[in-house]
C-alpha cells in the first residue's frame, strides 16, 4: 500500500509544471501556508485528503468505544464529562471534514470511503472497551497520543488543518487529563480498582504505541510528507516522546508499564523499549481487529437510521432558498 503511494507521488511530481511545483515548494519552505485556492500538487491534495479525511474518520470512529460506556459511567460527574469528551470528538470530527472539503472531495464521497471500507481510520478504536478503567486508559493513553501527533500539525502547511488542529488539541489536552484522573482515582481506590488499572493499561498500551503508524524504515511517505511540510515530524520520533512522557505518568500513581525491556537509556536521554507486534499492527489495518465488524455496522447503521435528519436539512435548505428567490 505504501510503496504504490509513493510510486504514484513520483509519477505526478513528474507531470507537474516544474515552475509552479518550484514556487510552491519555495512557500512551504518558507512556512508559508497553503489555502484552498492556491495552487498545489496534485500528490499534496491526495496526500492530505487522505490524510486529513483518515483523521476525521478516526474522532467520529472514535466515539463509539466510549459511547459505550455513557450509559454505564459510575456517576453522574463521570457521565457528565465523558458526555463532553465524546461530544468534543463530534466536533473534532466535523471540522476535519470540512478542512478535507476545501481540497475538492465532499463530506458525502468521505464517508461514503469509510463505510465501504475504502478508507482507513485510527486502529486504536478496532480494540474493545470491557471495563469502566478503559475510559481512563483511552483519554490518558489514546488522546495522549493524539495529542502528540497533532501538536506539530499546528504548523502543517496546508491553513486549514493547521487552524483545526489549534482548538483540537486544547480539547485533546483536556481528554487527556480527564483519562489520568479517572486512572488516578482507580489506584488510590480498593485493590481490586487498582487491579483494574493495571489491566486496562497493560491492553492499551501496545496499541497505543501502534498508533504512530509504522517504524520510520517502513513508512516511505514520511520523506515526501516532511519535505511538503504535511508531517513535521517521524512516526518514530513521536513514538519516543510519548513512551518519555508516559513512563513516569504511570509510575507516578503505581502502575507498571507491560514491557520487560522497557529502560532508561541515559546516553540517549530518553527510554528503551521493546519490539512492536508489527503483525498485530498490519492484520488490525487490514480490518482483523477484535470489534473492526462491530464498529463499522455501528456507523452504517447510524448513518441509515439518521437519514431523516439529512432529508429534513435538505428539505429546510430548499424552501429557505425558494423564500429567498420570491422576496
Ligand atoms: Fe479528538
Ligand atoms: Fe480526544
Amino acid at each position: 500500500m505504501y510503496t504504490t503511494e509513493l510510486q504514484k507521488t513520483k509519477a505526478v511530481d513528474a507531470i507537474e509544471d516544474p515552475e509552479k511545483l518550484a514556487a510552491f515548494e519555495a512557500r512551504v519552505a518558507a512556512d508559508d501556508f497553503i489555502e484552498p485556492k492556491d495552487w498545489m500538487p496534485e500528490a499534496y491534495r491526495r496526500t492530505l485528503t487522505r490524510q486529513i479525511s483518515q483523521h476525521a474518520h478516526s474522532e467520529i470512529v472514535g466515539m463509539l468505544p466510549e459511547g459505550n460506556w455513557i450509559g454505564r459511567a459510575p456517576s453522574l460527574r463521570r457521565k457528565a464529562i465523558l458526555l463532553a469528551k465524546v461530544q468534543d470528538e463530534a466536533g473534532h470530527g466535523l471540522y476535519l471534514y470540512s478542512a478535507a472539503e476545501t481540497l475538492g472531495t465532499s463530506r458525502g464521497q468521505m464517508i461514503e470511503a469509510l463505510h465501504s471500507g475504502k478508507a482507513k481510520y485510527s486502529t486504536i478504536f478496532n480494540y474493545p472497551t470491557v471495563t469502566w478503567a478503559d475510559i481512563g486508559a483511552i483519554g490518558w493513553l489514546v488522546d495522549g497520543a493524539a495529542i502528540m501527533n497533532q501538536v506539530p500539525l499546528q504548523r502543517t502547511s496546508y491553513g486549514p488543518y493547521a487552524r483545526a488542529m489549534v482548538r483540537v488539541c486544547k480539547e485533546e489536552s483536556f481528554h487527556q487529563r480527564q483519562g489520568y484522573e479517572i486512572m488516578m482515582h482507580l489506584c488510590q481506590g480498593t485493590s481490586e480498582q487498582k487491579r483494574m488499572a493495571q489491566d486496562a493499561l497493560n491492553r492499551w498500551w501496545w496499541p497505543s504505541l501502534m498508533m504512530f503508524g509504522p517504524p520510520d524504515e517502513n513508512s516511505p511517505n514520511t520523506a515526501q510528507s516532511l519535505r511538503w511540510r504535511i508531517k513535521r515530524e517521524t512516526n518514530d520520533e513521536l513514538r519516543q516522546k510519548f513512551v518519555d512522557i508516559t513512563v513516569p505518568q504511570a509510575e507516578a500513581i503505581g502502575l507498571s508499564v507491560p514491557d520487560p525491556a522497557l529502560h532508561w537509556n541515559e546516553s540517549k536521554g530518553g527510554y528503551d523499549f521493546g519490539e512492536i507486534d508489527w503483525e498485530e499492527f498490519y492484520a488490525v489495518v487490514r480490518g482483523e481487529g477484535p470489534v473492526a465488524k462491530e464498529r463499522m455496522k455501528a456507523r452504517r447503521d447510524a448513518w441509515e437510521k439518521n437519514a431523516w435528519v439529512r432529508e429534513a436539512a435538505d428539505a429546510y435548505a430548499a424552501k429557505k432558498a425558494q423564500k429567498k428567490q420570491a422576496a
